[in-house]
């Protein structure tokens, strides 16, 4: 026998409030939850379409509507010239398995890859609030009605544009190979040059790429903490190379570390510190790729702001081409958004790297591609860069003296010939956890030296963000961390 639910069945939904719109959709929700709990029992027969069009006050149309959904997705089926009934198909165990609200649900449980991943050291969240975060561009200096005209004019370009290109759209690769061979003496041509989502994405797919389970990948200590999830993800096991003011320290490292898979550094100006790798250390890094079949990343990530004369050149364009990946972004030195960077590729690993981003994601979008192809053929990439250059020395002379007026005897500049953040260095002893930690209540956005450390023991500094700040903002900034220092001294207060 098939009992019909009675009209209290859809009390509950004349009640919801506030009405879920559209009212169809609400209707198949709530039929479809007194389904899967069993409240409409299986061959139970549902209200005609009119009953429950009346019962609702909704259109008759409506409730068709949902009744024909419900038949598509398997939960009723339609007898002809009866009715609408409660699907068979949908045992008792299976309805189990679709309840949501199944109290005894077990986890989904995470790959031992992603369990890794937690373990390593995490990664600082920027708070953009922050005053004096490094890394941040000025953006309000940024040129809005330039890239406003390069967005609409990739908007027209994009109908030519539409075969997929998995290493990037070929005007930005031909504008990118130009710059990097005039300003940065990298040697390539646009067929090696790969288009990523950030320099983070080109790290994933090289390391992926270039490191067995097990494999060592040497790397700056300190250095740049983003990438222990690509070598983590990979399976690749840190090395780390001490640094000094002749920048990391090769000609250790590859007497004891020979049989290392690759090494990850920052020639131009090592980060966070910004020393510069001396010519002797890169002759000594490139051998020793060239004798082991070893890889080099560069990560050049920011000397278009060296203030004491012109980009230097890149390790690439010292090498014979076989072993260098070059990686930019123009994430820091235009607008952290962007999401946009490159890879230039050895000319031998071109093809696989292709292979493999058909797999990883098909490539990139073309509309900020074609923007940013336009921004630069126009020349207002390089014009602002030349600006921000000029703007950004003025900010960092500004930060200096304003931190030796305010905090002589606590914060004493680390030199480096340019970039976007200073690090100033604490007297030895110093907690820079505890200090940035007090910083970041007042709404300080600098980062502690010894967090970049990874096996080295650290110094004690502040890595302070200049670029992105007007004088107005880096005074208050450093009143900020006076206040902090003076706490931070001072143990009742502490
Ligand atoms: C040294 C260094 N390399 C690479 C990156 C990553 O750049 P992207 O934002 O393009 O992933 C950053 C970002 O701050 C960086 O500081």
């Amino acid at each position: 026998m098939h009992r019909s639910p009675s009209s209290n069945l859809f009390t509950p939904f004349l009640q919801q409030a506030p009405l879920q719109r559209p009212r169809y959709r609400a209707l198949f929700n709530y039929l479809q939850q007194r389904i899967l709990s069993g409240e409409l029992a299986v061959d139970s027969r549902l209200p005609s379409t009119r009953e429950l069009a009346e019962w609702l006050s909704l259109s008759r149309n409506t409730v068709k509507q949902v009744y024909e959904m419900l038949q598509a997705e398997g939960y009723i089926e339609t007898r002809q010239g009866d009715g609408s009934y409660i699907s068979a198909q949908l045992t008792p165990h299976r309805r189990q398995q679709h309840s949501r609200q199944q109290p005894s649900r077990q986890p989904i449980r995470l790959s031992t890859k992603s369990t890794q991943l937690q373990q390593i050291r995490p990664l600082y969240q920027h708070n953009r609030e922050h005053l004096l975060l490094p890394g941040i561009p000025a953006l309000d200096q940024f040129p809005w009605p330039a890239w406003q005209r390069s967005v609409s004019h990739a908007g027209r370009q994009m109908k030519f544009s539409q075969a997929q290109h998995l290493m990037g759209e070929p005007a930005l690769r031909n504008e990118i190979a130009g710059y990097l061979s005039a300003t940065r003496g990298v040697h390539c041509s646009m067929e090696q040059i790969m288009i990523c989502s950030g320099s983070q994405q080109g790290m994933q797919l090289a390391f992926a790429m270039l490191i067995n389970s097990g494999d060592k990948v040497l790397v700056e200590d300190p250095g740049f903490p983003g990438i222990d999830g690509a070598i983590s993800n990979a399976g690749g096991i840190k090395v780390s190379m001490p640094i000094d003011r002749q920048g990391c320290r090769s000609d250790l490292m590859l007497t004891d570390q020979r049989d290392a898979r690759l090494a990850f550094i920052t020639p131009s100006r090592n980060f966070p510190l910004g020393y510069t790798l001396s010519i002797e250390r890169r002759l000594q890094l490139l051998q020793w790729a060239t004798d082991h079949g070893s890889c080099i990343i560069e990560d050049d990530y920011d000397s278009e702001f060296r203030f004491d004369g012109p980009p230097l050149t890149a390790l690439q364009g010292l090498s014979d081409g076989h072993s260098v990946i070059y990686s930019g972004t123009f994430s820091r030195i235009l607008h952290p958004a962007i999401r946009l960077a490159y890879l230039v590729l050895p000319v031998t690993l071109v093809e696989p790297f292709k292979q493999m981003r058909g797999f990883l994601d098909g490539g990139l979008a073309s509309l900020p591609q074609l923007a940013l192809a336009d921004f630069m053929s126009r020349g207002y990439f390089a014009s602002h860069l030349r600006r921000m250059r000029k703007l950004y020395q003025a900010r960092r002379t500004y930060l200096r003296q304003r931190v030796a007026q305010c905090l002589p005897d606590q914060l004493q500049w680390e030199p480096s010939d340019g970039g976007m953040h200073s690090v100033f260095l604490l007297p030895q002893g110093s907690d820079d956890q505890a200090i940035v930690e007090h910083a970041m209540k007042l709404g300080l956005g600098i980062r502690p030296l010894s967090y970049y450390y990874d096996q080295q023991a650290p110094l004690a500094g502040l890595v302070i963000g200049f670029a992105g700040y007007d004088e107005a903002q880096i005074n208050q900034g450093i009143e900020r961390l006076t206040t902090t220092m003076a706490r931070y001294h001072s143990p009742n207060t502490a």
